[in-house]
């Protein structure tokens, strides 16, 4: 499963892509309006900052298919190679995604709530569908679930489309579909550093230490 950073902090990007192995950052218009900043200056410095090989996702912000297209168009063209445009799940997005792919644009479906939403996308042409795991989860519905139904329909149909899967609040979301073996997540900065917040891990590292010190001297270490 890939990992994704879904922000567009660039002081966070930065911190965790020094720290982690992180293959790419996720955005959407409510994230980009956060940073206050044009949209194209922070997705322009956000690819500066993970490198060519990372993948960026941007999303088209028309509310039409020609619009979404335009949209689309001007990601793709201006952001580097391996940059999606995100294109919502909706009519209108589909037909979008349709013709951005024929036309050899990356596509991300996005605002998934439903398997058949993943199928169509992945249908159109879309790499990634990206099911939204906590929202599904506070309509009283199973986003775990939904993410792994939809890794099981693109490989029962021989569909060449991955799970990008999104919107988490908790490790335990993370883990279940890095278990399941989704083909990737995007996870808000905070909730990427959840993964391996545990006191029980610090004082694990700690006791080593102060052990080892206790044998060759304070602040001395293996070097
Ligand atoms: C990804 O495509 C979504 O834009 C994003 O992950 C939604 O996350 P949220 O539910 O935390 O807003």
């Amino acid at each position: 499963m890939k990992l994704l950073i879904d922000d567009a902090d660039v002081n966070a990007i930065r911190r965790l892509i020094d720290y982690y192995p992180i293959d790419g950052v996720t955005t959407n218009p409510t994230i980009l309006a956060r940073s206050g900043r044009s949209p194209f200056d922070v997705l322009g410095e956000i690819r500066s900052i993970i490198g060519p090989e990372a993948e960026l996702h941007a999303q088209v912000t028309a509310r039409d298919a020609a619009g979404m297209i335009e949209d689309g168009r001007r990601i793709a063209g201006e952001l580097g190679p391996n940059t999606f445009a995100k294109v919502p799940s909706v009519p209108e997005g589909f037909k979008a995604m349709k013709a951005l792919v024929s036309e050899g644009v990356k596509v991300t479906a996005t605002a998934v709530y439903t398997p058949l939403q993943a199928y169509l996308a992945g249908k159109a042409g879309a790499s990634y569908a990206a099911p939204y795991i906590n929202r599904i989860d506070n309509m009283g519905y199973d986003g775990v679930a939904v993410a792994c139904a939809i890794h099981d329909i693109f490989r029962a149909n021989g569909i060449a489309c991955n799970v990008l899967a999104a919107s988490f609040k908790n490790s335990q979301q993370v883990l279940e579909l890095a278990q399941y073996g989704v083909g990737a997540a995007t996870v808000a900065s905070s909730v990427i550093d959840g993964l391996v917040k545990n006191p029980a891990i610090d004082a694990a590292v700690d006791a080593f230490i102060s052990d080892f010190e206790g044998l060759v001297g304070a602040g001395k270490t293996m070097a």
